[in-house]
């Protein structure tokens, strides 16, 4: 999850990481949990899809039903870390590395707060909005009874993430005494509305919806970055692994709602998604500079140094290898909808990396 997948731009895990599992060819519906339930048919809004729902064991198996308040054990050793290094991209850079270790420390507690909020803002300000008009049949999009229902499902599923990304980021400051150093408004929130605002108003809804069906595509392959580091505080690693169990099944429920959402789209509707589709991929991916080199200012780095390690962790070549290896099974979704038939549509995917 970085945006949240913004935050792993470069990060060097992606050798090790258990996203490769991910970047196979998606399943198009069946869920995380293996427990598919009959499928069941859209009515008439789009003929060749059929709901399976990736729900079937839900309540059993999700996060708020059944995982227990992750905390903050007694610190057992100093060495115990609260974030992994290795999922940091600027804690590679020499610049970093050989900072005083309170310091590196406090570099990887900030990647962390700075993960935690990522996570509770998205969910509660974007994802859960859109969830919320999903559930009540009020997005304009004609759905299966199922599907709407299971909008509820993650719903609850996202209140629970928020939940406990504050739960967790409250224990650490409490436990550290280090403040989080967080911006006012999240960046991806910001270039989503920067977006909106270049579009006649009655297109801003439907990039809201491409832009929640990006993330919440997106955010599992992110989420698949586990940290396998025995060295983390297992309340970290245990919130994040709670969290990309359910957002398996979000993956698997969005691929889908895509293809409702197009069925219901005209020719013009569907050519305006199609061009937004990669500036949203770009919002969500493309990393935060701006965030981290006021916080590598804190840090006591000059001016140039910042920049340095800016330019070094984030060159073109590692963004743009991250969102391709990121975005693949997004790309998928919206290439199978054969979007990339117009020119100018594939020229934009082009422009933003993702051919
Ligand atoms: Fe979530
Ligand atoms: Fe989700």
């Amino acid at each position: 999850m970085c945006g949240i997948v913004g935050l792993f731009v470069g990060c060097s895990a992606l050798a090790y990481c258990p996203r490769k599992a991910l970047t196979a060819p998606a399943a198009p519906t069946g869920g995380a949990d293996g427990a598919a339930e009959e499928g069941t048919r859209g009515a008439g809004a789009a003929e060749d899809t059929t709901y399976t729902s990736p729900f079937g064991r839900w309540w059993e198996r999700s996060s708020v039903r059944q995982a227990p308040r992750r905390t903050l054990d007694e610190p057992s050793s100093e060495a115990v870390r609260y974030f992994s290094p290795d999922l940091v991209p600027v804690a590679r850079h020499p610049l970093i590395a050989k900072l005083r270790p309170e310091l590196f420390d406090q570099v990887l507690i900030q990647h962390l707060y700075r993960y935690l909020d990522f996570t509770a803002k998205l969910e509660t300000l974007v994802v859960n909005r859109t969830v919320l008009g999903i559930a009540g049949g009020s997005v304009g999009v004609e759905l299966p009874e199922e599907m709407r229902f299971d909008a509820y499902k993650i719903y609850c599923d996202e209140a629970y993430h928020a939940l406990f990304s504050v739960d967790l980021m409250r224990q650490v400051r409490d436990r550290t005494g280090i403040a989080p150093r967080l911006p006012r408004q999240p960046y991806f929130l910001k270039r989503l509305e920067e977006i909106q605002a270049t579009l006649a108003p009655e297109y801003r809804a439907l990039a809201e919806l491409i832009f929640v069906t990006v993330s919440e595509t997106l955010i599992s392959a992110s989420l698949a970055e586990i940290p396998v580091d025995d060295g983390v505080m297992p309340a970290v690693r245990e919130t994040i692994r709670d969290h990309a169990v359910d957002e398996g099944r979000h993956h698997a429920y969005f691929a889908t709602f895509l293809k409702y959402l197009w069925a219901g789209l005209d020719r013009t509707e569907r050519r305006t998604a199609a061009l937004l589709a990669p500036r949203l991929v770009d919002a969500f991916l493309r990393p935060d500079t701006d965030a981290i080199r006021e916080e590598l200012l804190g840090y006591g780095l000059s001016h140039d140094s910042a920049e340095q390690v800016l330019a070094e962790v984030y060159d073109e070549c590692t963004v743009a290898a991250h969102t391709r290896l990121t975005a693949k099974r997004t790309l998928h979704y919206f290439t199978s909808l054969d979007v990339l038939d117009d020119p100018e549509v594939a020229q934009e995917f082009r422009t933003y990396g993702l051919l």
